[in-house]
């Protein structure tokens, strides 16, 4: 059996991972560690709370003692760290508990992952780490790290004490750096299932800068295989790319969103832009797909298609996810462009 840990498993890509690996992996552990901060939500787990191979701790990734008692006591053999402060916005107006969580919490699961000699550690990063790309070219592996926004400096500054813990005590790594994510479950501070919610309730959607700005963007399921790959096959001390080949503007996805709900375009809002916007990202995943076999399975068009689907048929979910702080986040973050 394998026993893994995963960190922010509560959260869009942590809880779509854990219902993957329950429900295709039967003979796997899962000790789900989350601390359940305003993106960690029960419900994106309500299925699986009592599954018998799933144990949910609430924690926090920067605990040194709870996160060895956890490793000890589940004889756990691999980490899989996606906790994090996920949102370029959030880390923008404040930077400081970025460093906390995706530093000092990464540091202290490799203190705890080295310590207890666990056979893998993965490390889930993103291709923002890169920094930014111009109409051309895309992110390999093997592209310097040139981060922009204080999320992903934190991010960048995770991968490299992940790789230090690897040069220094000879830690089992693999990093894997993914572009943007959509689907189930995401909170609704990231693009699409901002622009879904409020154009479903005929809000504006608000557009940043010239609305030319470019992702890539990468089903979710399709992420969670692409780990659940490395897990599996990838040497020690690997970093894998993980992307869609769906590089798309901001306004076709947005366009796209209002067709399919039957909105107009008049919601449309161009507001202040984001202080240094990163201009478009597109991530080379030759690499994952040569060499572990790994290949997405849905084009952008049937995933945003799922994804527009889900968010209809999960009204519930998504109006407990917007009572209460949302408001006041939504209110703060947009008040002023
Ligand atoms: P998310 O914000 O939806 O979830 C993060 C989860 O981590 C939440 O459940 C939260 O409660 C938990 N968490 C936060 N701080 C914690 C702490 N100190 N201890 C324990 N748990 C804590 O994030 P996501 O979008 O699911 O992203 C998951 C990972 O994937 C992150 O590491 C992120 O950097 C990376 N990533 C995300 C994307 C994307 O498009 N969403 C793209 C590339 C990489
Ligand atoms: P986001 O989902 O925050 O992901 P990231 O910044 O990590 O790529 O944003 C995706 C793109 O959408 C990015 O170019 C910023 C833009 N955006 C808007 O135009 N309006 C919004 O309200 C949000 C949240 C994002």
């Amino acid at each position: 059996m394998k026993r893994l840990l995963v960190t922010g498993g509560a959260g869009f890509i942590g809880s779509n991972f854990v219902q993957m690996v329950l429900s295709e992996h039967p003979d796997c552990l899962v000790v789900n560690l989350d601390k359940l901060t305003y993106a960690g939500n029960l419900e994106n787990l309500t299925e699986f709370m009592r599954h018998e191979n799933h144990v949910f701790v609430q924690g926090d990734i920067c605990d040194g003692p709870l996160v060895a008692r956890l490793l000890d006591e589940h004889r756990i053999d691999a980490v899989v760290n996606f906790a994090a402060e996920s949102h370029v916005d959030r880390s923008i107006t404040g930077p400081k508990i970025f460093i906390d969580t995706n530093v000092g919490g990464t540091l202290t699961l490799l203190e705890a992952a080295r310590d207890k000699k666990v056979e893998r550690f993965v490390q889930v990063s993103t291709d923002e780490v890169y920094g930014s790309l111009g109409s051309e070219g895309m992110f390999t592996e093997r592209t310097p790290l040139s981060p922009n926004s204080p999320y992903s400096a934190s991010k960048a500054s995770a991968d490299h004490f992940v790789q230090a813990f690897g040069h220094t005590w000879g830690l089992p790594y693999n990093i894997t750096r993914c572009s943007n994510n959509y689907g189930p479950y995401q909170f609704p501070e990231k693009l699409i299932p901002l622009m879904i919610h409020n154009a479903l309730h005929d809000k504006e959607l608000p557009v940043y800068g010239d609305g030319l700005y470019v992702r890539d963007w990468l089903y979710v399921y399709d992420h969670c295989t692409a780990i659940w790959a490395v897990l599996q096959k990838a040497p020690v001390g690997e970093v894998y790319n993980v992307g869609g080949c769906n590089e798309k503007p901001n306004l076709e996805v947005i366009r796209l969103i209002l067709q399919h709900v039957g909105k107009p375009e008049t919601l449309i809002r161009y507001v202040k832009d984001r202080p240094g916007h990163d201009r478009r990202y597109a991530i080379d995943a030759g690499k994952i797909m040569r060499d572990l076999g790994w290949k997405p399975s849905v084009t952008f068009e049937e995933g945003i298609a799922k994804t527009i689907d889900w968010y209809l048929a999960n009204a519930q979910w998504l109006s407990h996810v917007v009572s209460g702080d949302y408001q006041n986040y939504y209110r703060t973050m947009y008040a002023n462009r």
